[in-house]
This record gives structure tokens, sequence and C-alpha cells, in this order.
């Protein structure tokens, strides 16, 4: 068969199977065309994509802006290395922070990789800034936190199945409860904390939502202890939550950027997936001058980082956020989409609970988190046109691309309500 023959979804699967590591647990669909809210399988059938490749398509698949800027910008350069300097990347540097209102960007490529480089910037500035003795500088994380897979930031994480077997893990790193500001002042206590490495909403684990004033109060007690303040919005960032981020809490600037007098101004601003729409992996690590400093030629670096290719495409994705107001548009369809869903409650025994920010949005299904029910709701899901996947047993996340329309959303409740009442039945 030649690589560029058309494959059905059988045997796509079945090649993955038998050639691929075996290291994710997809839902049975072979997508193979995109475009906006939609996307297509192999055989034709159109779903809603509910997913948006874990917050990554916030733009929409394929939007042609985003792929006007890929194109155009693959028929010049797209990668010099950082050895010699390429004429897009100051361009987006200077696009990039003033889009976000810090002095400087560093630029990777996955999300993993910047809250690599966020650990490592935090513990420089430790050790250069703060005066934090040698190999002393401990980080604070959040239990239940999803950072990425690496080994440092696994060593974060007190999931079994991220850590279990992959040790030893790295040292310096105090877990505390989120969404709980005493843990944190009792941490904060000892000098050799760096910083402070949280998620302003925890996606992966389930959309969870902390109190309206934690992540402000988290703010100001790391201020008080000259600790930094490092929000992982790769997930949440980028109007997904209905604010450019969602560490801009309830501020009501929906419609524009956050550099005037956001509730928090993260020390570090860590960014990755909707940064590029989805088209490649971008990530970047945002911080003022008098952190970003420590960092001289040698200390850190990607061959891909910063390349010509991502500049071009990250500023066509983040000019379609302005432009198109998905943060005002997250903010209002996520409204309707959860107050819809808290409906359904009374109507069904299934759904327990239902909660998120914007279209950032889980409901919690009324059964054990190692039962299949939420996998079985999804597969029904997926047979009525709507893609949407578990996230730990019994949540389902909904995050739908923020350019969805609101008859498209409401199409897609009428989906979601149909598939679940059926369900119950
Ligand atoms: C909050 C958060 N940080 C980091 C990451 C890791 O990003 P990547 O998968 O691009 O390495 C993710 C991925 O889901 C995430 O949700």
């Amino acid at each position: 068969m030649s690589v560029l023959e058309r494959i059905t979804s059988e045997d796509a699967i079945a090649l993955e199977k038998k050639y691929g590591a075996q290291n994710y647990h997809p839902l049975p669909v072979v997508l193979s065309r995109g475009e906006g809210v939609f996307v297509w399988d192999v055989e034709g059938k159109k779903y809603y994509d509910f997913l948006s490749a874990y917050s990554a398509m916030n733009q929409g698949h394929c939007h042609p802006k985003i792929i006007a800027a890929l194109k155009q910008q693959a028929e010049n350069l797209t990668l010099t290395s950082r050895a010699f300097y390429n004429d897009m990347l100051g361009i987006y540097e200077k696009y990039v922070t003033e889009f976000f209102g810090f002095d400087k960007v560093l630029p990777m490529n996955t999300g993993a990789e910047a809250v690599e480089t966020a650990i490592k910037l935090a513990r420089k500035w430790g050790y250069e800034k703060k005066g934090i003795h040698s190999n002393q500088a401990k980080i604070i994380v959040c239990q239940n936190n999803f950072h990425g897979r690496t080994i440092t930031i696994i060593s974060a994480s007190n999931d079994p199945i991220a850590t279990e077997n992959f040790g030893p893990y790295t040292p310096g790193i105090i877990s505390i409860r989120y969404n709980d500001i005493n843990a944190l002042r009792e941490v904060l206590q000892d000098e050799n904390v760096a910083a402070f490495l949280v998620e302003p909403i925890q996606g992966e684990a389930g959309v969870y939502v902390p109190d309206d004033d934690y992540i402000k109060e988290a703010y100001s007690l790391c201020k008080e202890k000259n600790v930094l303040f490092i929000a992982d919005e790769v997930q949440t960032g980028i109007a997904r939550t209905g604010r450019l981020l969602a560490s801009c809490g309830n501020c009501s600037c929906a419609d524009k950027n956050c550099s005037g007098t956001p509730e928090v101004k993260p020390d570090i601003l860590i960014l990755g997936k909707a940064i590029s729409g989805g088209v490649l992996p971008v990530s970047a690590v945002l911080a003022n001058d008098d952190i970003m400093e420590v960092i001289r030629p040698g200390n850190h670096g990607s061959t891909f980082g910063g390349n010509p290719l991502s500049c071009a495409v990250a500023m066509a994705a983040l000019e379609v956020v302005r432009e198109e107001r998905l943060a005002e548009n997250a903010d209002y369809l996520g409204q309707i989409f959860r107050d819809r869903m808290e409906g359904l409650i009374e109507k069904t025994s299934l759904v327990n609970l239902v909660r998120g920010k914007g279209l950032l949005n889980a409901i919690v299904i009324n059964d054990t988190e190692d039962s299949s029910t939420a996998w079985d709701i999804c597969m029904a899901l997926k047979e009525n046109g709507l893609l949407a996947k578990p996230t730990h047993g019994n949540i389902i996340r909904f995050a739908p691309p923020l350019v969805m329309t609101e008859e498209e959303m409401l199409d897609c409740i009428s989906i979601i309500e149909k598939t679940l009442m059926e369900f119950d039945n």
C-alpha cells in the first residue's frame, strides 16, 4: 500500500497499535480533516471537536489566517537555529511581549519544555537574586497538578500512572494542597523557596476551579515573601477561560490584553498550545528583565525554539484571538453551556456536577472513578457527532474551539443532552 493511499479507520488504528508505543488510550475515531469547530474521520463522518486538542485549537482547525502565515513563511525560511539571527524572531518577541505585557520572552516548543524552562529560570533567580544557598532552591507545586511529562515535572506530580517506575525524581519540590491558602502560607516560611508554580484552573485534574480569591491571595503571599509566582497557563491561557489569561481572575478586560493593571501579574507566565492555534509546537516563557536577565548565553536553549516558522504562525494566531474577540466569545458561550448543563442535573441522575470557566468546562458523572460510564458516554457522543474525552475516570472535559457560534453551541448542547438522556434510559 502506498503511504499516500487513504486508509480505513480500522487499518489506521491497527497500524498505530502495531508500530506505535502505546502511551495513549484514544477514542476509536481516525480524523483526517479539520475546519473551524469541525473534524471529519477517514470515512467522511463529521464531528464537533469538543476537546480542541486539549485547548490547543482555540482558533479552530486550519484557521485560514494562520495557515496563510504558515505557508508564506514556509516558502521563505523555516529554521536557522539560534546560531544565527533571523528576521522574524525579534519581531515576534516584540509582538508577544507587548501582547502579554512583559519585558522579555524565552521561546520554546512544547508546554513541558516551557515549564522546565520556568523552573530553571526560577532556580537561577533564587540563587543569583534572592541569595538562596547553592543547590537549596525549592519550588512549591500543587497536588493533582499537570505540568507535562519530563522527569523534573513528573517529580512534582502525585499521579501514580505518571510517576511509577520513573524514579529517581528531581529533588527540591514541595507539594501542597491546591486551593489551600493556609498550606501555601505555611510552606512560604521556608526561605529557600524560589517559586510557586500553579495552574490558575487545574485542567487535566478535571477542571478544578479554585475559590475566587485563591490566585489573588497566593500571588500577594508570594510577593510578601519574595517568591516568584509562576502561572502555568499552557491550557487555561489565551482566551480559553473567557479572559486572555485565567490568572486575570474576574477583571473585566476580556476584550483587550492584560498589560494594564491586572489583578495578578505572574512573575513568570508559561504559555503553549493555543499560542500557535495548534498549528505547530510553540511555547513561551515570559518575564520581566529583573528575572529574565539571569539567563545568559549557553544557559538554556533549543534548536527549534524561536524558529521563524513558529514566530510567523504565533503572531497570526494571537492576532486571531484579538480580532475575533475569542475571550469574549468564550465567556458568553461558556455561561450558556454551564447553565444548560446545570439543568441536566435535575433531569438525569447521570450528572453530579458541572464546573468550569469560559469554554473550559467539565461534567462529573455520577459513578466511581474506575467505572467505564464516562468513557461509554463519550463513545455515544461520538456516535451522535461530538468528540469529547474523559479525564480521570468519571469526569468529561468539554473544551470546544473558541470560534464556535451560538447556533453551533446550541446544537452541541442538544447533542449532549440527547445523548445523556438516552444513556440514562
Ligand atoms: C497546564 C499544562 N502545563 C503543561 C502541559 C504540557 O504541555 P505539552 O503537552 O505541550 O508538553 C499541559 C498539557 O496538557 C498542561 O495542561
